[in-house]
Formats: C-alpha cells, structure tokens, sequence
C-alpha cells in the first residue's frame, strides 16, 4: 500500500505533539506540519508551560483526568531521562494558595501530581493573606524548548514542518489523505467555529534565579513559575481581546501582585512582557468528520480549544486525536477496497 500522508495544520504545543504521536504510533505514513506561526512566535511560546489543568466545563472529568494523567506520565519519564535538559523540562515543587477556603479542598488531580498535601501552618506564615493552600510537585515544559525538541523529534522520525497559511482546508485536498486540524484559535476562521474565542494573558519573563518554588494565587490570576531560565510571572485573563501588544499599566499591576507574594522579586531582573490569546472553547474539540465537495472528500480530525491548559493536557489529547486518525486511515482502506472489488 501507498504511504497515507498526512498533514497536522499548526505547529504549536498540540500541533507538534499530535504529529510526534502519530510518527511514533503509525507505521507507512507521512506527515507534514504547516504552520503560519512557528516556535518561538506561537501561543505556545508564552505560555509558562505549567503541568496544572484548567478545568473545561464541559468535558468529562474523568475524561480530564485521563488526558492530565497521560501528559504527566509523559513528560515525568523525560525529566528523569538523558533529554531532560534538551526537552526545557523539569521537576518544580511550590503552593497553590487560597484566601478564603475552596469547596474542593483536594482538586480532581491531587493524586496525578507528586505529593499533594495542605500547606502547614508554618508554610502558610509566608501568606499572611492566605488561609489554605495546597503544597505539591509538578512538572514544566520551558518554551521555545520544549517545542524545538518536539520539531527535532517529529524530524528525525521522518516529518516535515513547513511555514504556511492555509486559507481553506480544502487547500490540501488531494495533497493529503487525512488533515488534522490542531490550528488553535485560527480554527474560527478556518472552519468558521465561533465557539473558540480568545482569552489574552500578559504575563512578563524575568531573570530571579534564586526563586525556586511555585507559587499560584488558587484564582489562578496571580502566579511566579520558575523555568530553567526565566521565572514566568502572571498574569491576566480577559475575553475577547484580540491585543497583542503589552498594556504597561497591566504589566506594572502584575509585578506588584508577585511582589506582593515574593518581596524578593522586586530586584529581579531582564524583565520582558509577552502577549498570548488562549483559543478557548467550553471543550477541546476532539472530533472526526468528512468533509464533502461533488464527489470529493477530505477526511478531517480536530484538536483544538485547549485554552488556558494545553500543556497540561496535550499528550491526552494527541493521543485521542492519534486514534481518530487511525479510524479515517480504516475508513479510507475500507472504501478503497470495495472500490477494487
Ligand atoms: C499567558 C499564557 C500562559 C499560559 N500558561 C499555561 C500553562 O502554564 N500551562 C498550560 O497548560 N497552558 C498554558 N497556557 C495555554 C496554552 O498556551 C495553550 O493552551 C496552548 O498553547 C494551545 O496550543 P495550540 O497548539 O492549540 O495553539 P497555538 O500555540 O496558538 O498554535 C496554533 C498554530 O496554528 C497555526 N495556525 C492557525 N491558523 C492557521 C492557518 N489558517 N494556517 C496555518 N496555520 C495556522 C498557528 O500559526 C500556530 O502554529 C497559557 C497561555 C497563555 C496565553
Ligand atoms: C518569528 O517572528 C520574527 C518577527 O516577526 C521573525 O523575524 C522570525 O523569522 C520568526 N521566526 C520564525 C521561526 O518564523
Ligand atoms: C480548523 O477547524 C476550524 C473549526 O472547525 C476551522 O474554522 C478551520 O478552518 C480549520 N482549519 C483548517 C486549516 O482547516
Ligand atoms: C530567558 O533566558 C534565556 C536564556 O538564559 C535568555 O536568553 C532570555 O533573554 C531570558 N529572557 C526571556 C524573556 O526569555
């Protein structure tokens, strides 16, 4: 048989796992990745990469879970690996703080993470404001790292990446025998779904090495997540806004909250703002479909509406997607042999 080729439109975090997924999980095929925006110019890139799930409404919890689980088993078998360094991951331990007591005391993946527990008394001293909070280990993808060494691994199993718009899906037709759709927020104009909009983070990079914990504010507004390099301090959340250009005024509230949690921020360093829009979406559209012009047909697999947790859960959803590929390739055998007979 014929290699099936396969094209994955978007090259950020979901994009370039799902077409890692697929290189690793389907034998004779092809796959190339186009993209407008490549690392490091994607919504991946500004994200902190912080393995904690944001909650979609409407999506299962157990089937949440399930992704998050996935992901985190993923990528804690590279931080204890030879490519930990190369892979921008690492082991990050810290608190997630509340000032009024939650109604969950212990979230859907308290037993996911590594040693969920409640603050002590002598931890929360730190939080005069705070009343609870929640200590544990988690793991964080550093971007543009984590990207490259996902492009680098897609490559060497035989991928391609390519920088392109695509204006209409029907595009690839006849290039490709199955597209996967992991465009993000280009989804609403690319397969006109108005149920993705955007929800804008500014968040600012600094240079602070000596902090070494986690903290989140349990609102999830106000959070310092250290990488390898930099410390991501955050941050916003408004809906609907499509500016990417930094606002200083908000910039200037976000490092005072973080001051305001660690003092010792204020010396930090080699600040820089970055803007992101989350393609958010109530669920991740995990879906298949055929697409139908006269007597042509594009068979097409979404992933996409991650929003505010795509790192926390893209391992889950690509293999999902993986799967949802595999079905169109035996739908495409099914028809094509019937057609021989
Ligand atoms: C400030 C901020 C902080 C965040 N922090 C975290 C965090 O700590 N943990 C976490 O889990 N999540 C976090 N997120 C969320 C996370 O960034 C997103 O869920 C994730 O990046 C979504 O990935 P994606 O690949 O779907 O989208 P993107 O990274 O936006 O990639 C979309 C890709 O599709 C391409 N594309 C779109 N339309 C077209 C088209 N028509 N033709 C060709 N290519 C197209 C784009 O060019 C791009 O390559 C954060 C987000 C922001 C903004
Ligand atoms: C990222 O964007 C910058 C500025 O627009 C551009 O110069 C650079 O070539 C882009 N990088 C990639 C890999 O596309
Ligand atoms: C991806 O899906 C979205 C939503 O269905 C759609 O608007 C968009 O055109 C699709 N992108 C591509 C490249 O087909
Ligand atoms: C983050 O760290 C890298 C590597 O040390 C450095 O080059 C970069 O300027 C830092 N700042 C930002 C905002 O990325």
């Amino acid at each position: 048989m014929a290699k099936i080729r396969i094209a994955v439109v978007g090259a950020g975090v979901i994009g370039l796992s799902t077409a890692m997924y697929i290189s690793e999980s389907i034998p004779n095929c092809c796959i190339t990745v186009i993209a407008e925006k490549l690392t490091p110019n994607t919504t991946s890139d500004v994200a902190a990469g912080m393995l904690i799930p944001h909650v979609y409404p409407d999506a299962p919890i157990h089937q949440q879970k399930q992704w998050f689980r996935e992901t985190f088993n993923y990528i804690f078998a590279i931080s204890n690996s030879l490519e930990a360094s190369d892979a921008g991951i690492h082991l990050v331990s810290g608190w997630q703080i509340f000032k009024t007591i939650p109604d969950e005391r212990i979230p859907f993946w308290a037993d996911v993470v590594l040693g969920f527990r409640s603050m002590t008394e002598m931890e929360l001293k730190k939080f005069p404001q705070h009343r609870f909070g929640q200590a544990f280990t988690t793991l964080k993808c550093d971007c543009p790292p984590y990207l490259l060494w996902l492009e680098k691994r897609l490559k060497r199993n035989g991928g391609q990446v390519h920088a392109g718009h695509i204006g209409d899906l029907w595009e690839l037709h006849g290039k490709y025998d199955v597209v996967v759709n992991c465009s993000g927020l280009g989804s609403r104009e690319l397969v006109g779904d108005l149920k993705i909009y955007p929800t804008r983070g500014q968040v600012l990079k600094v240079h602070a090495p000596w902090v070494k914990h986690f903290i989140r504010d349990g609102d999830g507004l106000t959070y310092i997540y250290p990488g390898i390099h930099n410390i991501t301090l955050g941050g916003t959340r408004l809906q609907d806004d499509w500016t990417l250009s930094p606002d200083a005024s908000t910039s200037k509230h976000i490092f005072d909250r973080c001051c305001f949690l660690e003092p010792s921020l204020q010396r930090a360093q080699d600040i820089k703002v970055k803007v992101g829009l989350r393609p958010s979406r109530s669920v991740v559209r995990l879906q298949r479909e055929i697409w139908v012009r006269g007597r042509e047909k594009l068979p097409i697999v979404h992933n996409y509406g991650h929003g505010g947790g795509g790192f926390s859960v893209h391992r889950g959803t690509a293999k999902e997607a993986t799967q949802l590929v595999k079905d169109c390739i035996a739908a495409l055998e099914a028809s094509t042999s019937k057609a021989k007979l």
